[in-house]
């Protein structure tokens, strides 16, 4: 039986990780080890929670002492590592937390891995979550982020994942830890706490609230589906090359200000209201400070390679999203009660 800690799984993409794990492999104990922050919710596990193979910690990754007893006491083989504070707007109101978490409690994790597996000859592997953020922002329409661009992080977020990806390699390099790293474009799905682009606008289009658009609406992501996000990590996890990294993503960029109309279209659709009700609540609002331009990820290695690819259209996987936080208001209201309430004011008054 083979143990695996998944750092993060009571979060947004952790969660779908935790729940292709648990369905997924029934000869593997799944830890879910979670501070459970403000963006951490158990009941994005609720159909997981009583399987035999699944096992929830609390715990903070930057209390070393905690993490180093936790490895010792449980022995795990792997660790799937996506604990970390990761809203960009968040990382430039408060970025100690983000340092604390992402730099320190990533060293820590890093640390207690090698300290567990230097006598060891098992199959052990320390599987890195990052983001496509750690690679800057491009200016030229024609360039994509491949595995060997250069790192140019712009925000305290991105500048700290892109800290714990080097230290991630270093550990490879200096330990021959066994690694491997993912850098992911943005997810979107359901249970995405409403802090984020596409779950804030479906909130305040139900609550016929503005629709605050940063700047002219004209940088560009890359979208994926969260559950195929969750999929490759399956595969990068048991084909992936030790020591190598993938860049995943949708190939399906799109400017801030086409998705926000697209997903007015489809509210005033599911809402029976007439078209062109959502699309005026857009409303422009002060740029981001520092807002990178545009990303997008070239996710040829990972396709060519170990085979995979996105499942879902993304009007599909939007209508999918959609219909999730319509069906699911006593989630949406439990998190948008409370601290949530603070944030907003403080971040769009
Ligand atoms: P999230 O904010 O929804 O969830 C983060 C989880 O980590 C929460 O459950 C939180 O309680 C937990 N956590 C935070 N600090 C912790 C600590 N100190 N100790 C233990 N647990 C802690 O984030 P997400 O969007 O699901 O992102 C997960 C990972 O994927 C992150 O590493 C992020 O950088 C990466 N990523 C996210 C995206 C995206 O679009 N959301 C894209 C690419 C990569
Ligand atoms: O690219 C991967 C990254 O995607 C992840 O690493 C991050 O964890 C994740 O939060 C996400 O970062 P972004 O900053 O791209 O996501 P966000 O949803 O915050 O914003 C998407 C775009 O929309 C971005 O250009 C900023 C803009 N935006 C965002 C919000 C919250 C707005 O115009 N208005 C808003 O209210």
């Amino acid at each position: 039986m083979k143990k695996i800690l998944i750092t993060g799984g009571a979060g947004f993409i952790g969660s779908h990780v935790v729940r292709v794990f648990v369905n997924r492999y029934s000869d593997y104990s799944i830890y879910n080890l979670d501070k459970l922050t403000y963006a951490g919710n158990l009941a994005n596990l609720s159909d997981v929670e009583e399987m035999p193979n699944y096992t929830f910690i609390k715990g903070d990754i930057v209390d070393a002492e905690f993490i180093h007893k936790l490895f010792q006491i449980h022995a795990f083989d792997a660790v799937i590592h996506l604990a970390a504070e990761s809203h960009v707007d968040r990382s430039i109101s408060d970025p100690m937390a983000f340092i604390y978490t992402n730099v320190v409690g990533t060293a820590n994790l890093l640390n207690a891995a090698r300290m567990l597996w230097k006598n060891s000859s098992g199959d052990h592997l320390f599987y890195h979550v990052s983001t496509d953020e750690v690679y800057g922002s491009l200016h030229n329409p024609e360039d994509f982020f491949i595995e060997t661009t250069p790192y140019d992080p712009q925000s305290p977020y991105s500048a700290s994942k892109a800290g714990s990806d080097h230290l991630v390699r270093a550990y490879h390099n200096t330990y021959k830890l066994p690694v491997v790293i993912t850098n992911c474009s943005n997810n979107y799905g359901p249970n995405q706490f409403p802090e984020k682009l596409l779950p804030l606008c479906i909130n305040n289009i139900k609550n016929n609230k503005s629709l605050p658009v940063y700047g002219k609406g004209e940088n560009v992501r890359d979208w994926l589906y969260v559950v195929d996000h969750a999929r490759a990590i399956d595969t990068v996890f048991h084909g992936g090359k030790v020591g190598e990294t993938y860049n995943i993503g949708g190939f399906n960029e799109w400017r801030n200000i086409d998705i926000v109309h697209l997903l007015c279209r489809i509210m005033d659709k599911k809402l029976n209201r007439p078209e062109g009700t959502s699309a005026r609540l857009i409303t422009f609002v002060t740029d981001r400070a520092g807002h990178d331009l545009r990303y997008a990820i070239d996710a040829s290695k990972i396709m060519n390679e170990l085979g995979w690819k996105p499942s879902l259209q993304f009007e599909e996987g939007l209508e999918k999203t959609v219909d999730w936080y319509l069906t699911n208001n006593e989630w949406l209201e439990n998190v948008t009660s409370g601290a949530y309430q603070h944030y907003y004011k403080e971040q769009y008054n």
